[in-house]
């Protein structure tokens, strides 16, 4: 182990290069990398996919609740052939005081080459990277980052064609977005999948409109980035999105701040009379969880303007190309061969609506 760690590749600024920490990170060259590396995984024949990461070890560190983001990671991983093991705040040595520090070097210890980290405070993820060496993948860090949620929605938009043939292809530059505009709806002071498409979306030329009251929204939001604006008025903000991404009301975070709930839903939730009447033909995301009848209706989380499950059926393959990115994995970002065997991973949704 001590062999591997000291051969580990370094960059030089001191993190492991496989680290996918920040959207900030990525430029477009990067994104198109990725995305064309999440459809080559995606419709690779299983076989040839199990080898990529073959033997490889990848190790779930989680101090806060996730559905998507573990399970995704956890498929992703064992689809390219690599073992997983899960650390959770709640049935480890975390419990009993142990420091990230100390649990990340224990777990690089025990062999694990890649560390995907979900943790409440923001700068956990670099904190790990720096500590281990290791290629780390933020899962999610306090009010911060979300890289992978960012790529997975941007591959959901161009999926609908937003990018036209080329972005459904994962070939992505500064203009593929150029004219669309993209709001983001809710809780942004709380939101780290915000900032991750904020910072993201406006590389490939797209407008962010950020939407909300002020508690939820401070005007210095505008400041994330060039291409980031903010806009108080919900309807307005319809009026002009070709994809609109509402946000988790964050009730835990909601502690000393002025926000009265029954006024945010008449305010701010996207039902169906406002979605028909002022977007009729966006595209509705949401990064999940989804509180129905708070930030979003039934009516509207289900119905064909919605592409909430293709968001998270896009997760697993954004995850398999930032898993081989981080690990090197074997195979991949070539030329294809004449495949190997089976039936590729069904695809859905590509190009069309639920
Ligand atoms: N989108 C997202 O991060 O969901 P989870 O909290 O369930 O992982």
């Amino acid at each position: 182990m001590t062999e591997r760690v000291a051969t580990t590749n370094r960059a030089t600024t001191g993190i492991h290069e496989g680290c996918l920490i920040s959207a900030a990170q990525l430029d477009v060259a990067e994104v198109s990398r990725i995305l064309s590396l999440a459809n080559e995984l995606e419709s690779m024949g299983f076989k040839k996919r199990a080898k990529v990461l073959e033997g490889r070890r990848a190790a779930l560190l989680f101090y806060e609740s996730s559905t998507r983001t573990r399970t995704s990671f956890e498929l992703a991983a064992k689809q390219l052939g690599a073992t997983t093991t899960l650390v959770s705040d709640k049935s480890s040595s975390i419990e009993k005081g142990e420091s990230l520090k100390d649990t990340g070097l224990t777990l690089r210890a025990l062999g694990a080459e890649c560390i995907i980290l979900r943790h409440p405070s923001s700068g956990a993820a670099e904190m790990l990277a720096r500590f281990t060496g290791l290629p780390v993948l933020n899962a999610g860090d306090g009010w911060h980052e979300h890289p992978t949620q960012s790529l997975l929605d941007l591959r959901t938009m161009l999926s609908h064609g937003l990018g036209g043939e080329l972005g459904a292809a994962g070939q992505v530059d500064s203009r593929t977005l150029a004219g669309k505009t993209i709001a983001i709806v809710g809780d942004i002071l709380h939101s780290r999948v915000a900032r991750s498409n904020a910072l993201l979306l406006p590389k490939l030329g797209a407008r962010v409109v950020l939407c909300g009251p002020v508690p939820l929204l401070p005007d210095a939001a505008e400041e994330i980035g060039p291409g980031v604006s903010v806009e108080r008025d919900f309807i307005a903000t319809l009026q002009q999105s070709d994809v609109v991404m509402m946000l988790r009301i964050q009730k835990e975070r909601l502690a000393g701040l002025e926000l009265d709930l029954a006024e945010y839903i008449a305010g701010y939730q996207l039902d169906e009379e406002r979605l028909k009447k002022y977007a009729p033909k966006a595209l509705v995301l949401h990064p999940g969880p989804i509180i129905r009848g708070l930030e979003l209706t039934a009516e509207v989380a289900d119905g064909p303007q919605s592409a909430i499950e293709e968001q998270v059926h896009n997760g697993v393959a954004i995850r398999m190309a930032a898993l081989a990115r981080a690990l090197g994995g074997k195979k991949v970002g070539k030329k294809k061969k004449k495949d190997d065997d089976s039936k590729p991973v069904e695809k859905k949704g590509k190009g069309e609506r639920k």
